[in-house]
């Protein structure tokens, strides 16, 4: 039995309970989950702004501990520390080949099961889905060996479990997807676990301005700890107009929509400079439309993308993350700033929606 929070219906608590697992099969591996982070994401899913099956494990943002390996697995060992990867890639298909693994489609296909199409997790008959096949806010969780990225040395649960979602999520964002160059400026809209990390990239690639776009004062002025050279209080005043004011009435080179909302989408679309490059990070709600000026993006050649995972490849790109966060290049240590017990999950999320600053993570013992 393992203790777990589990989503049974939009917009009702998670409900804390035990669950059975079954032992990993075949190219799986058995996780002892040590964080988990507090990831907007999942509470799209609480709130029913995004689909799931249900019931379901949520969380997609651990680190652990490996416990014991399936059959055929051979690139992790017990008591190796991993990171775990929301989109385990296969390595076969399209979009793995042509260099997408963040992408995977027969992930996409087999969503919340495991690769053979079936759940490891249950409570008696009824089986329960595992977000993004980690399903971390448990005690343990079943995961496909590629979902397991190692760590050479180990660095703390906390830290490891960012570089599973929001890291390389706002890092990637800028250097894998946006391609953002040394000296451009940058604006972010949305501070949170994520947007602190688009920051964070933006820094390191040498960004001349950094813009941080936020409704809270708490969230700009934590914004400054990371690399935001400047803030715009979205709530004050119309933050396009702001952002124009700080960059000789251009806008800014690249803008990066981390909240979302089709209002923000637009708000970032709209703060763009002309040849310039808006990415789109929050996930808006389902059935979303955005609307946008269609003559601009034409003539002042703008480029509008998504960016999934932060473009990242997990198995060599995860790895990066940890050198960059010991080499002091990333300052994940002040990232995190609430721990709770599992037990305390609905409280954290509620922290998060107050507008709490910086990452909340789960600790297990
Ligand atoms: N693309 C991906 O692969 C990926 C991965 C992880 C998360 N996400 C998404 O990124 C988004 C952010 O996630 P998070 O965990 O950082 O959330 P978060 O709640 O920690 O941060 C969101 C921030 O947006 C701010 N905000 C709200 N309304 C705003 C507005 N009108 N203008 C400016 N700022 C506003 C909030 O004050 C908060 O600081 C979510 O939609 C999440 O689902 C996407
Ligand atoms: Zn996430
Ligand atoms: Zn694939």
């Amino acid at each position: 039995m393992v203790k777990a929070a589990v989503l049974y219906e939009a917009k009702q608590p998670l409900a804390i309970e035990d669950l059975e697992l079954d032992d990993p099969k075949s190219g799986e591996v058995l996780v002892k989950i040590g964080a988990a982070g507090i990831c907007r994401s999942d509470r799209h899913f609480m709130h029913g702004d995004a689909v799931i099956n249900l019931p379901a494990v949520l969380g997609h943002e651990g680190a652990g501990t490996v416990e014991s390996v399936g059959p055929g697995v051979t690139s992790v060992r017990p008591g190796d520390q991993v990171i775990l990867s929301f989109v385990p890639a296969c390595g076969r298909c399209k979009s793995c080949i042509q260099g997408h693994a963040n992408i995977c489609d027969n992930h996409m296909a087999t969503g919340p099961m495991m690769y053979d199409g079936t759940c490891r997790l249950h409570k008696g008959d009824q089986r329960i889905y595992h977000m993004g096949k980690v399903a971390c806010f448990a005690e343990y969780s079943v995961v496909p060996e590629a979902g397991c990225v190692p760590v050479s040395s180990p660095i703390p649960m906390d830290i490891a479990a960012m570089i599973g979602c929001c890291v390389p999520t706002g890092v990637g964002a800028v250097v894998y997807s946006a391609k953002v160059e040394p000296g451009s400026t940058v604006a972010v809209v949305g501070c949170g676990g994520v947007g602190l990390n688009v920051i964070m990239g933006a820094k390191l690639v040498n960004a001349s301005k950094i813009i941080a776009v936020d409704i809270r004062e708490s969230q700009l002025e934590f914004a400054m700890k990371f690399g935001a050279t400047h803030t715009v209080n979205a709530s004050d005043r119309d933050p396009v107009a702001q952002v124009k004011e700080l960059t000789d009435g251009r806008g800014a080179d690249y803008t990066f929509e981390v909240f979302g909302s089709t209002d923000t989408i637009k708000a970032a679309y709209e703060m763009c400079a002309k040849s310039g490059t808006v990415t789109v990070v929050g996930i808006a709600p389902v059935g979303a439309e955005a609307p946008i000026n269609a003559v601009e993006l034409v003539r002042f050649e703008k480029t509008l993308r998504g960016t999934y995972y932060g473009s990242a490849r997990s198995q060599i790109d995860m790895p990066t993350m940890v050198d960059l966060y010991l080499s002091g290049k990333l300052n994940l240590d002040d990232l995190v700033v609430r721990h709770y017990t599992l037990d305390q999950i609905n409280q954290a999320y509620d922290d998060m929606d107050q507008g709490e600053v910086g990452r909340g993570a789960i600790m297990f013992s």
